[in-house]
Formats: C-alpha cells, sequence, structure tokens
C-alpha cells in the first residue's frame, strides 16, 4: 500500500510526458492476470493466441516472422513503425483504437499506474527472453 502511494505520488508530480516507472513485480502479477491467457513472455516463450511478448518494447510491430499478425499491424510494420513505451501504453488502453482492425481482443487497461506496471514488466525481457536489470 505504501508502494502504491508512493507511485501515485510520483505520477502526480510527474509532468505530462513523463511517466512514473513502473514496478515489475505488480507488473508481473497483472500480466499474469490479463495477458497470460493469450501471450507467453520469458526465455522459451512461444506464439500462442497472441504472439510472444519478449523484447517487444522498443522492437518494430508486428516484429516476428514466425506469428500470422493482422492486416492492421502488417502495415504499421511496413511503416517502421516502433513500439514505444506511448503507443504500448495506447495499445493496451485500447487495442482498436491504436490499431483499428487489430486481431488483440482485450477489453482494455485504464488505470495509469498498471499501465506503467506492466510496461516496466515487459521492458525487462531482453529479446532472447532472458531478464534485463532496470536502470537505477
Ligand atoms: C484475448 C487474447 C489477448 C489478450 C488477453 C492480450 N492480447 Fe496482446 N495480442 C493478442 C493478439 C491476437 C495479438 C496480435 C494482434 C494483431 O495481429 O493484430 C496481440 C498483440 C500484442 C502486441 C503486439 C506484439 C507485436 O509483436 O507487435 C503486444 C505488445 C501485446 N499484444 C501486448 C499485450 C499485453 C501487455 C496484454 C495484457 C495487458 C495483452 N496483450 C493481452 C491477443 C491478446
Amino acid at each position: 500500500m505504501l508502494k502504491l502511494g508512493l507511485t501515485i505520488g510520483l505520477l502526480l508530480v510527474g509532468t505530462s510526458t513523463t511517466f512514473a516507472q513502473g514496478d515489475v513485480v505488480a507488473g508481473e502479477a497483472l500480466f499474469g492476470q490479463r495477458c497470460q491467457v493469450c501471450h507467453l513472455i520469458g526465455e522459451g516463450a512461444t506464439n500462442k493466441v497472441g504472439p510472444q511478448l519478449n523484447g517487444v518494447v522498443g522492437a518494430t510491430v508486428a516484429r516476428l516472422p514466425d506469428y500470422s499478425y493482422s492486416p492492421a499491424l502488417i502495415k504499421a510494420n511496413a511503416g517502421d513503425r516502433i513500439w514505444t513505451v506511448t503507443d504500448l501504453r495506447r495499445y493496451m488502453f485500447l487495442p482498436k483504437k491504436l490499431f483499428p482492425g487489430t486481431k488483440m481482443t482485450f477489453w482494455g487497461q485504464r488505470d495509469p499506474v498498471q499501465l506503467s506496471d506492466l510496461v516496466a514488466y515487459l521492458q525487462s525481457f531482453a529479446a532472447d527472453g532472458t531478464r534485463i536489470e532496470p536502470a537505477p
């Protein structure tokens, strides 16, 4: 609870362009509840209903040759669109708003602190599935 209070405090003092550093442990729990039904992440992660998510933050949209993406994401890939933190937040908030026609049918993650936590968790995995130590 103290941790949550601190995170909210950080969010409030932050400017509109910066986000509080998310909590990787909280993000892991959220991933288990909201994402894992369709996505795997970590060493040996394979594609399920959705693509595996190793190293997705900062990577090109639709980066995997062995996953069958929707035309909406393939188009973004053709335009060299990158998964920025901002776009990931927008996608998790409401997938079809960022990429109309995406086949990710997810009801959306609205809480800004939880979005930060999920991004921090995604950021903690390198493209090969190994863990990255968070920046100090
Ligand atoms: C009901 C299944 C489902 C759930 C739940 C779901 N996703 Fe997805 N996700 C998909 C599918 C399917 C795609 C492929 C979208 C496409 O091709 O349009 C996708 C695509 C993605 C991508 C793009 C990956 C890439 O290679 O470009 C990211 C990032 C992502 N999901 C993150 C998440 C996160 C984080 C959560 C939890 C907050 C989540 N998803 C919940 C099914 C799901």
